[in-house]
């Protein structure tokens, strides 16, 4: 099953926020995230929030939009003054196992109560398999402007291992689709370091990706997570385990292949052709804006307050048809909190994070992680925090050295 809910403080039954909260709305821009937990098949390295159709308990997915659209009510009576919003991600599981009429319906819902702002970005994610032209052409149509879809690998036993369904040239097909439907913001996701994966199928892979011209691609290391088949497998030795020192090398080659080809980073596992094609709605989370997450088990992020829905659909539109806020549970973020967080998620972007926002501690970490050839020395100079190639390489212990007390900083600085 996938992996649990944090725990938190009580949210309450009416999906009131705190005055404060409510307050700063506006302050930054509002984004919604729309989460839609239905998939044809389980892929076995996925823990995310997602179920097949024997896993729904009667849960369907005319009830779902329902309580989609019950979510879009009380989201505009809990904020009613939220700014245009500034981006919408139809995310999963599977978006495109909905009708698009259904999207379109959330997608109409959402432009009513809260309105769309003048270059709102709209995407949706899509399998492969899951998308037919006559779908495309009515997401278009409805305004979604922007595909994300899940190409994972060009080889077919990295396909098979990973338990996707669809062929590498379904990918092709389906890009071709999307543009003949009138997308001109088309991104793929990549998976790279998974058992059995050569270099040379990893450059494959690549040279595919590069190949479709989409305007961003995403490459992600596999992450081998807790209670997953792919786990399982590996436990059992059928699978061999991921390594770290592959993984890294296979990130170079992605650096050099997409710089090659005119993509640039601008987060450690994103790419885009141009910095106005970089995802708004991801960089948005990254930034710390404001974003309402509709659906089951979706995290909302508004005015300093962070809380998360019921996670089955069956609960979830159980909530909804009771008048209920479906928020599980929620916690209000103190400013040290807030300030480490956008610590955390900023060091991990092009534009770095400003000096300002480090402790005395952390400033001499990084000062000794700049000696070291993980943070730029020219970036640092001008006051911000900007990763190396080699620090991309090593972004987790990074940020984790940033991470330090005043006392702590200074120690790492001895050693
Ligand atoms: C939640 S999926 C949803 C998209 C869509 N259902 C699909 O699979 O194409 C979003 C992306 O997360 C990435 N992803 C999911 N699980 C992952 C894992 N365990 N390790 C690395 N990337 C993962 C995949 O690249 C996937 O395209
Ligand atoms: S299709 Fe996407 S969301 Fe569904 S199980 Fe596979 S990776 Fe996860």
């Amino acid at each position: 099953m996938p992996s649990e809910s944090p725990a938190g403080e009580p949210a309450p039954s009416n999906g009131r926020l705190p005055d404060d909260a409510v307050r700063v709305v506006g302050s930054v821009p509002f984004a919604a995230y729309v989460h839609v937990p239905f998939c044809a098949t389980r892929c076995g390295y996925c823990d995310f929030n997602t179920y097949t159709a024997g896993e729904l308990n009667g849960a369907t997915e005319q009830q779902y939009v329902g309580a989609i659209l019950a979510e879009i009510e009380l989201a505009r009576q809990v904020v009613p003054h939220a700014p245009p919003l500034s981006s919408v991600f139809f995310g999963g599981g599977t978006p495109t196992l909905l009708r698009a009429a259904d999207q379109a319906l959330i997608l109409r819902a959402l432009r009513e109560s809260f309105g769309l702002g003048p270059e709102a970005e709209i995407t949706t994610e899509a399998n492969p398999e899951s998308v037919s032209e006559a779908q495309l052409v009515a997401l278009r149509e409805a305004g979604v402007n922007r595909i994300s879809f899940g190409m994972q690998s060009a080889v077919p036993h990295v396909l098979a291992t990973l338990d996707r369904t669809h062929t590498p040239g379904r990918v092709r097909e389906a890009v071709a689709e999307a543009r003949a439907a009138g997308f001109d913001n088309i991104s793929v996701d990549l998976i790279y370091g998974t058992p059995g994966e050569s270099l040379a199928d990893w450059r494959a892979s690549l040279d595919a990706a590069v190949s479709l011209e989409p305007q961003h691609i995403s490459a992600y290391a596999l992450i081998v997570e807790a209670g997953t088949a792919l786990a399982r497998r590996i436990d059992r030795g059928e699978l061999a385990s991921t390594d770290d020192d592959d993984q890294a090398t296979k990130y170079e080659l992605a650096e050099e292949l997409l710089s090659a080809a005119g993509y640039e980073w601008y987060e450690v596992s994103n790419w885009a052709r141009s910095p106005d094609l970089a995802s708004r709605h991801n960089l948005a989370y990254w930034k710390g804006h404001h974003w309402w997450g509709f659906g089951p088990g979706a995290h909302s992020h508004v005015g300093g307050v962070r809380w998360w829905n019921v996670r089955h659909p069956r609960a979830y539109a159980e909530r909804m048809a009771a008048a209920e806020s479906p928020a599980l549970a929620r916690e209000v973020l103190g400013e040290p909190t807030r300030q480490l967080e956008r610590l955390l998620l900023e060091v991990r972007l092009r534009d770095g994070l400003a000096c300002q926002a480090l402790s005395p501690g952390a400033l001499v970490a990084a000062a000794s992680m700049v000696r070291e050839g993980l943070l730029d020395p020219a970036a640092w100079e001008s006051g911000t925090v900007l990763l190396t190639l080699r620090g991309r390489l090593l972004a987790d212990l990074v940020v984790r050295r940033l991470v330090v007390d005043d006392d702590e900083g200074m120690a790492n600085a001895e050693v």
